[in-house]
């Protein structure tokens, strides 16, 4: 008797303990994980574009539009405990449409340039769009981020997934195939947004997929970046021509401003007197990271006042590390002023820039039967 009474107490206590732990019995994690839709805009064709707004259970949030998979907003806290937002953006629908510099878009089908816009497969020549002087960049004219995505939600324990699909069509901005895309941003508990890309097609074709959110940590828009600590995970980097496309040298970074495989300042060298930084007006070039074939940490940038950091892992050889050199002063900011210049960098993980026309960078071509995957991960965190 005494030995059931004294299992009967242990059950009552471990009951005890559960219920005071998590009174209404619901699953907490996923309870604090939230998707929220609303509508942003209409595009004047009558669509209507939508905005996800995805929560985690630290109470950082993104939101991502379907025009253009853009991110609009992504807040987390600084070590003050505010929350703010940390990527350049705009507050309504007009705004993307009248002019953005890809700000926070899903790019492609080719992120960066393609020389001439031409580049050949099996033989075949194709003429891309040249959007950007005599090249082709990001795209074309309507490229990945002026198009309406299809989207669909999931959630689960600890993470939420934003699902955009997007098939375009044979020769749309003259790329060959009918491209069935899948972007899928995922929010989880451990404070990451992973990024997933993935494709097929009916013919073979080219794609080089990624996404351009323009950071600026401090969560302040009216300050430069240029206080960012920067590290690159990679030894080399590729100098570009007068248009920005790469000459095919594999230059190591050792002894040159280039070198970021310790954290500096943005600032640092930005203005050294160099070849390279004179053409790109600043870093706006890819960097040939290491130990491509896995996923690693390819990046970081923290800023000392707000405690916050960022570390970037992906799957891809290269990462464009522009320095937001194009702003100038015209963009309107979301809370007042404008978007002044260097006031946001992109770390935009990709296959090389003109790879199409350099067969000693990986391959981008896309045959059917295949899958196009590509995955990168921003990862948030207080220092
Ligand atoms: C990329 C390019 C830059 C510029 C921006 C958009 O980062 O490398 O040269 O075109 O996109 O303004």
């Amino acid at each position: 008797m005494k030995k059931y009474f004294f299992l009967l107490l242990i059950v009552v206590l471990i009951s005890i303990y559960y219920f005071l732990r998590n009174p209404m019995g619901v699953d907490k994690n996923s309870s604090l994980i939230s998707i929220n839709k609303t509508e942003f805009g209409t595009l004047k064709n009558g669509t209507v574009v939508y905005k996800y707004t995805l929560e985690n259970k630290i109470g950082t949030k993104v939101s991502i539009i379907t025009y253009g998979g853009i991110i609009t907003n992504l807040k987390t806290f600084n070590k003050s405990g505010a929350l703010e937002d940390i990527v350049l953006g705009y507050n309504s629908l007009e705004e993307y449409i009248k002019e953005s510099p890809y700000f926070g878009a899903i790019v492609g089908r080719y992120g960066n340039r393609i020389s001439k816009g031409k580049f050949s497969i099996n033989g075949k020549e194709y003429n891309l769009v040249r959007n950007d002087g005599q090249n082709h960049l990001h795209g074309g004219n309507i490229g990945f981020d002026k198009v309406i995505w299809d989207a669909t939600t999931q959630t689960d324990k600890n993470s939420a997934s934003l699902i955009l699909s997007y098939t375009s069509g044979d020769m749309e901005e003259g790329y060959p195939g009918n491209l069935e895309t899948k972007v899928i941003y995922t929010l989880n508990n451990e404070n990451s947004i992973e990024v997933l890309y993935e494709a097929i097609t009916d013919k073979p074709t080219i794609i080089n997929l990624t996404q351009h959110s323009y950071f600026n940590l401090s969560g302040d828009f009216s300050e430069s970046i240029l206080d960012h600590e920067v590290k690159i995970n990679a030894n080399a980097f590729l100098p570009v021509d007068k248009t920005l496309i790469p000459t095919g040298e594999i230059v190591n970074v050792e002894s040159t401003p280039f070198d970021f495989r310790k954290f500096k300042r943005i600032g640092k060298d930005i203005n050294f007197e160099n070849e390279q930084l004179i053409i790109g007006n600043g870093y706006d070039h890819c960097w040939v990271l290491n130990d491509y074939g896995t996923m690693r940490f390819v990046a970081a940038a923290y800023h000392s006042r707000s405690g916050r950091f960022l570390e970037v892992y992906s799957d891809e050889p290269g990462m464009q590390f522009y320095s937001g050199n194009f702003l100038d002063g015209t963009l309107p900011r979301r809370d007042e002023g404008y978007y002044g210049n260097r006031s946001g960098f992109c770390f935009e993980t990709q296959h090389y820039p003109n790879s199409p026309n350099n067969k000693e960078f990986p391959s981008v071509v896309l045959k059917p039967n295949e899958l196009y995957t590509s995955k990168t991960t921003f990862h948030f965190s207080l220092k």
